[in-house]
């Protein structure tokens, strides 16, 4: 098992502190890159059906020898199969490409508010919980008034919620939210996609002081704000740097100045991005 510290979701199951995302990897690269980095100790593995590397990813688990229970993978329903029975049907499309018996953590890739059936999709995750095919189940890309809804109007929370998170868009006022109401932050595009952040020179000084890497630098500010990255690399170097984030510690100044207050999105708005 990995030296990797991890947190209690609101379910009584625990999630690895930092995950690999696998976007854009197409099923070969998948497979490679989902081997490797569960050999180099990591436990969580971040994938979704509109990704179409699914089947890779699950080829990657099984031949990495690692356990399957010690393993948290998690995949998405996309927008195309919101609905009740549309929902159901996805998962038994996604567990065959997977090739598993049960998923870790099942999330709703995004809310689609204006096609309106984000709390009958949840409804079917819930079942899918209750059936114990899924282990927790979570959204992405949820507002606070999406979670609100979801509360209202089922009484169940998710376990998490996983949004667009980085030093140019430290979400703080959805993580107030995510800790108020028990919703474990999960970090997609944690490193902002690479450069801008990376090459930074708050960020490169900061990694200076410590000794470790500006890509260190950032995903540790993730696990300080209590949030899990994930981290998409194919590069074994990367990966295994991207793993290695618990021998050193941001201060509490050094925190503050890395989110210094910039909003700036890659990904789309959850109020208004509509993908299938
Ligand atoms: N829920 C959603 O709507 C949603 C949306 C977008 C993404 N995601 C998930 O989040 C994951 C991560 O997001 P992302 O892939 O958009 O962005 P990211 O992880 O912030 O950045 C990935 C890029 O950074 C490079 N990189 C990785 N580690 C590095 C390091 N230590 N130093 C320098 N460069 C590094 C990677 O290249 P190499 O491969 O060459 O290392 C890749 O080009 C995705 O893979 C996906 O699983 C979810």
């Amino acid at each position: 098992m990995s030296g990797t510290p991890d947190h209690a979701l609101n379910d009584g199951t625990r999630l690895p502190a930092v995950g690999l995302g696998t976007y854009p990897l197409d099923d070969a690269a998948a497979e490679e890159a989902v081997a490797g980095a569960l050999g180099l100790g990591y436990r969580l593995i971040d994938t979704a059906l509109n990704y179409g590397n699914e089947t890779g990813t699950g080829r990657g688990i099984a031949r990495s020898g690692v356990p399957r229970e010690e393993v948290r993978l998690t995949t998405k329903v996309p927008g195309r199969h919101h609905g009740y029975e549309e929902t159901l049907a996805s998962f038994e499309e996604s567990r065959a490409r997977l090739g598993v018996e049960y998923v870790d953590l099942y999330l709703i890739h995004w809310p689609l508010p204006r096609v309106d059936k984000y709390v009958d999709t949840w409804k079917a995750m819930v079942r899918l919980r209750e059936d114990g095919l899924v282990r927790s189940i979570g959204v992405s890309n949820f507002t606070a008034a999406h979670l609100e809804r979801l509360e209202l109007e089922t009484g169940v929370l998710p376990s998490v919620n996983q949004i667009e998170m980085h030093p140019l868009l430290p979400q703080e006022e959805l993580r107030a939210v995510h800790a108020a109401k028990g919703v474990l932050t999960e970090s997609w595009s944690p490193l902002a996609r690479g450069r801008e952040v990376l090459e930074d020179p708050t960020t490169v000084a900061i990694a200076r002081d410590h000794g470790v890497t500006p890509g260190q630098v950032v995903l540790r500010w993730h696990t300080q704000l209590g949030a899990v990255p994930i981290p998409k690399s194919a590069d074994p170097g990367r990966q295994r740097e991207n793993l290695d984030l618990f021998g050193f510690e941001l201060t509490a100044q050094e925190l503050t100045t890395l989110s210094s207050g910039r909003q700036r999105r890659f990904g789309g708005d959850p109020e208004s991005h509509e993908e299938f």
